[in-house]
């Protein structure tokens, strides 16, 4: 109904979301994100998630709903839309929490060496292999074993893996028995994996049984009221990681941020943050900053310039702002809108209402009325009761 997410961050107590060790992980090997986490995250410190738009909001509750169940889960969603992230919830808020954590991406693998990944090898079941070795779904056991990526994997391995669901025990390639085991499965996709299935790229049995419980995880653009707390939440995290004083944000990078369309999703607002703390030169960060592709950052640089150039020389952003409203307000003019008034006036005060966090103080102050005006427009407005 409301636009307007309730800025609220979720603090969770527990740590699998070590980054340093992560990102140095994924760059190594792209493959396991967290081979050991007990033994990397030897700090607890505490990670915030952001689950702030209404759409989050039900996601998040879809995971604790079914968090405790052993169900196996289909996360759904471009690259960067936080499936790894949702998956190590899912695992810590479910039973299996003090057990293993495993994530693998099938598609890191060539189709020889997924099957030994996953299921382990006995010594000598191929050239090369001297030692016994087990697998994912071993070492996973007793806890959650995250399968990304699952459409790259290998028709012969789609076969192998529906076998291990079914029977939970899995046979080592080159073993003449098989192993119980008992782990919850997560699979992640990026691609549609209805279409896979109609193309015959993936088996329809599989698809059914691993996509028990479906989690669509939007795109960051779908989900706006993610934007401004996740890019709070990644200022504190590198702020605090590169020791810089509490940066600012200039209103047109505010702006140019809730309207980017993120194709990399929440791992690119995350580049994009820590880039600008390390390139900012100010404390306030502008719009250039941001370093977003040049057709964003061209429209405000465009219009600034060529509109009022007298007004780029000196420099002023108050003024540069200025022009661009008046050359936002032409084309309005242009395409005239129903009560173009009332629009404009309920536009300034939603988003002004959104930038304070809801605080109406902080709001009337922002827009110069008196908070009792404020808060009848915002009853007008339904944003409060
Ligand atoms: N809800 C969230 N709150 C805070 N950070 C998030 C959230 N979702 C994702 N991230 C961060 O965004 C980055 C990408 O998430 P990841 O789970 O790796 O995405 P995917 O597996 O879909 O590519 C990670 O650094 C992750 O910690
Ligand atoms: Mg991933």
């Amino acid at each position: 109904m409301s636009d307007f997410p309730n800025m609220r961050t979720q603090h969770w107590n527990y740590d699998y979301h070590d980054d340093d060790h992560r990102h140095a992980a994924e760059s190594a090997e792209h493959v396991i994100t967290h081979p050991n986490p007990s033994a990397v995250s030897l700090s607890i410190r505490a990670s915030a998630l952001v689950f702030s738009d209404p759409k989050s909001q039900n996601l998040l509750s879809l995971i604790e709903k079914i968090a405790a169940s052993n169900a196996t889960a289909l996360i759904i969603g471009e690259t960067g839309t936080g499936k790894e992230l949702i998956a190590r919830h899912i695992h810590a808020l479910s039973n299996r929490k003090s057990g293993p954590f495993q994530a693998i991406n099938c598609g890191a693998f060539s189709e020889t060496l997924v099957e030994s990944e996953l299921f382990g090898y006995e010594r000598g079941a191929f050239t090369g292999a001297t030692q016994s070795k087990i697998g994912w779904f071993e070492t996973a056991n007793g806890g959650t074993l995250f399968l990304d990526e699952i459409g790259d994997l290998p028709q012969s391995t789609q076969v192998k893996l529906l076998r291990v669901l079914q029977e939970r025990e899995v046979v080592r390639v080159g073993a003449r028995k098989a192993t119980p085991i008992d782990v919850r499965l997560i699979a992640a996709t990026n691609v549609n994996l209805e279409e896979a299935v109609r193309a015959g790229r993936f088996r329809e049995d599989l698809y059914y049984r691993i996509k028990v419980i479906p989690i669509d995880l939007p795109p960051l653009r779908e989900r706006r009221g993610d934007i401004l707390p996740l890019v709070e939440h990644f200022l504190t995290v590198y702020k605090n990681r590169l020791q810089t004083s509490t940066p600012q944000l200039a209103p047109e990078t505010i702006r140019l941020m809730l309207e980017y369309p993120w194709p990399g999703n929440i791992r690119e607002l995350e580049n994009v943050i820590h880039r600008a703390l390390l390139v900012a030169t100010s404390s306030t960060l502008q719009p250039r900053d941001l370093n977003l592709p040049a057709i964003y950052s061209l429209q405000s640089k465009e219009v600034a310039s060529a509109e009022t150039p007298e007004i780029t020389v000196s420099g002023s952003s108050q003024s540069a702002t200025t022009s661009r409203l008046e050359h936002v307000l032409n084309d309005l003019f242009e395409n005239t809108p129903p009560n173009l008034y009332e629009l404009i006036n309920a536009i300034t005060v939603q988003k002004a209402y959104q930038f304070c966090n809801h605080n109406q103080v902080h709001t009337a102050k922002l827009l110069g009325i008196s908070r009792n005006i404020l808060r009848a427009r915002l009853k007008e407005l339904n944003l409060i009761a």
